[in-house]
């Protein structure tokens, strides 16, 4: 079989393996898929010494996706512009790397939400990693302009700065909230609802078509989604979708098939409603 692992810290709830294990059965391909714990500062021992032992590939969660950006020898364009990697494929001695978050996001989006992401005016909270893997791909959508808003400023201007279209992504600060005027598409990508955290974030954001989104599924989404249903949120989608569609590009990358999800997320979303 194929040896392929996720790498995390923490990654003992990680849900790609039973991911990766049912598109395996579903497409006849023989895989051992492990979860891999690791701190940021033996990582790229932890990687190597999976290589050594015959690894083909990985994917990378929190809070490695960044380093295992640096750890690639060879990136893919998308990979490149996130300056995070979620998928790592090996290629002869070294490891090549992807990110197939923002085609996930997309498409769970797209396909099986059936949002027209076109001309859609959007809001980013949050400037960290998941923030970075998603928002080439939006832009890439179709969405119109993109504000971009976090905690902490710098990291505003950063993404912005790396997603280099001037014209189309704006730099924010929070308490600015109020005088940005509606969204069509809100994705919080901030980390704060796995501590039980809300931002505040104004009611005005909020018009009749608006989508909210968030990269977290399961607890880490609960406030989120609970405040965009309070204001009126056409849409209210977690994460576990966007989940499902990163491992079947992944997945894709890997065996060169393209497994089908939907049976997939509808046995993961009954075990976690
Ligand atoms: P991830 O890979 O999940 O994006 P990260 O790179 O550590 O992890 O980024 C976490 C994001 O959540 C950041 O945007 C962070 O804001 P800062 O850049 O100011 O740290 C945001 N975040 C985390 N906890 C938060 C909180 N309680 N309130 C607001 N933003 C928060």
């Amino acid at each position: 079989p194929a040896r392929l692992a996720v790498f995390g810290h923490p990654v003992a709830h990680s849900l790609s393996p039973r991911i990766h294990a049912a598109f395996a059965a579903q497409t006849g391909i023989a895989i051992a898929y492990e979860a891999i714990d690791a701190a940021p500062d033996v990582f790229a021992d932890a990687l190597a010494a999976f290589a050594a032992a015959g690894g083909t590939g990985a994917n990378v969660t929190l809070p490695l996706k960044e380093l295992a950006h640096g750890l690639a020898s060879t990136r893919s364009a998308r990979a490149e512009r996130a300056g995070a990697v979620n998928t790592l494929v090996r290629r002869g001695d070294a490891w090549h790397g992807d990110n197939t978050d923002g085609a996930g996001l997309v498409r769970d989006l797209t396909e099986r939400h059936g949002l027209d992401l076109r001309g859609r005016r959007s809001l980013l909270v949050g400037a960290g990693g998941a923030a970075r893997g998603v928002a080439p791909a939006l832009l890439e959508a179709g969405i119109s302009e993109l504000y971009v808003v976090n905690r902490t400023a710098s990291r505003t201007d950063a993404l912005a700065d790396a997603l280099g279209e001037p014209g189309r992504v704006h730099p924010r600060y929070l308490e600015q909230l109020e005088e940005l005027g509606e969204f069509e598409l809100i994705v919080n990508a901030t980390s704060a609802g796995r501590g039980g955290a809300m931002l505040s974030l104004p009611r005005s954001l909020v018009g009749v078509r608006t989508a909210a989104v968030d990269l977290s599924y399961g607890e880490a989404s609960v406030p989120f989604l609970a405040w965009a249903r309070a204001h009126g949120c056409r849409d209210a989608i977690d994460g576990l979708g966007m989940l499902v569609e990163q491992a079947a590009e992944s997945f894709a990358l890997w065996h060169g098939v393209r497994p089908e999800t939907q049976a997939v997320f509808e046995a993961l979303q009954s075990q976690s409603a």
